[in-house]
């Protein structure tokens, strides 16, 4: 198959894509009852025993294999639950609550994260080198400016993961094995709700959001390729919506590119990030053990800034290992 035929490419027809946006989703983003309580789903002590009993069993291995089935009855069971809730007719996010990060070493955590998130879907690359595991944490690079967020203790704004790729993947997860001692909270808000209120309020902003942008893809990619993919920041794929967001990617984009951004494209995406702080949104923060999970092709996600600085002990510093899922 490919590359061009993985997407439907029906980028232009805005009433098209907003065929696929559910009112399911919609009502519970705008629900009064909106919280981060109504995020939270509990994993049971029988899961936990299943992922003991796999380390146990496995050793070493960055991560253990959970293909036999029999082995995880519960978690099986415990994914269908977590599925339904990330489904596009739902709200699309939950806060696993929680795995006892506590009890394992550093090595064991990433073996439990890796298990855990095998239920969700197959583990996608998150580099250009093919790991799976991503770990958030500030490196208190000299330049925090000219490096991705998730290597510095800075604020994420409203983002969708991977967007350069054809394909973004459907499920991000953030397992927490340490929150930060000051800040580092959570946001997250509909994707789906925004593009709604582009297409009632905005229509020939959307538009041009329809058209495809290079996106810069983070230097994940080979030495004689270039460092951007065009792409479309919504889309559909296997008949469901598929959107791609993060406004300073598609401005890097140009530069990579080495052409101006379009003046209509600017005013687009100021557009849009003026209608995504105008909705409703949940804040949290998570607490070591848990594990965020999203669909990120339907959900926002934000990090706020942290206080973790080169003098913060490793063992207090903030952690949290990322994972996407297709
Ligand atoms: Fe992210």
């Amino acid at each position: 198959m490919s590359i061009k035929t993985d997407l439907d490419n029906s980028a232009s027809d805005i009433s098209a894509l907003s065929g696929y946006i559910s009112e399911p989703h919609l009502n519970a983003w705008h629900s009064e009852s909106l919280s981060a309580d109504t995020l939270l789903l509990n994993l049971p002590d029988a899961c936990i025993d299943e992922f003991d009993k796999a380390l146990a069993r496995t050793g070493d291995v960055e991560i253990p294999d959970t293909s036999n089935r029999e082995h995880f009855k519960h978690c099986v069971e415990f994914s269908e639950q977590l599925l339904q809730r990330l489904d596009s007719n739902a709200l699309g996010a939950v806060i696993v609550d929680r795995i006892p990060s506590e009890r394992y070493h550093e090595l064991d955590n990433r073996r439990v994260c890796g298990m855990f998130s095998s239920f969700v879907g197959p583990l996608m690359a998150q580099n250009f080198a093919g790991l799976t595991l991503y770990d958030v944490k500030n490196t208190n690079p000299k330049n925090p400016e000219k490096v991705r967020k998730s290597i510095t203790n800075h604020a994420q704004p409203y983002h969708t993961d991977g967007g350069w790729h054809r394909v973004p993947a459907k499920y991000v997860g953030l397992y927490c094995v340490r929150n930060a001692q000051s800040g580092g909270g959570s946001k997250i808000t509909s994707m789906l709700s925004a593009y709604k209120a582009m297409v009632e309020s905005h229509p020939e902003h959307l538009k041009t959001l329809l058209v495809s942008s290079p996106w810069d893809m983070q230097g994940e990619h080979a030495k004689d390729e270039p460092g951007f993919l065009m792409n479309p920041m919504f889309e559909s794929y296997d008949n469901q919506f598929v959107s791609r967001y993060y406004d300073s990617y598609v401005r890097n984009g140009y530069r990579v590119k080495g052409e101006e951004l379009p003046a209509n494209l600017d005013a687009a995406l100021n557009t849009m990030k003026t209608v995504i702080s105008e909705q409703p949104d949940i804040r949290f923060e998570m607490s070591g053990g848990q594990f965020q999970y999203l669909n990120n092709w339907t959900v926002l996600h934000a990090r706020e800034a942290f206080a973790d600085t080169e003098q913060t002990p490793e063992e207090k510093t903030r952690h949290v290992i990322r994972v996407w899922n297709n």
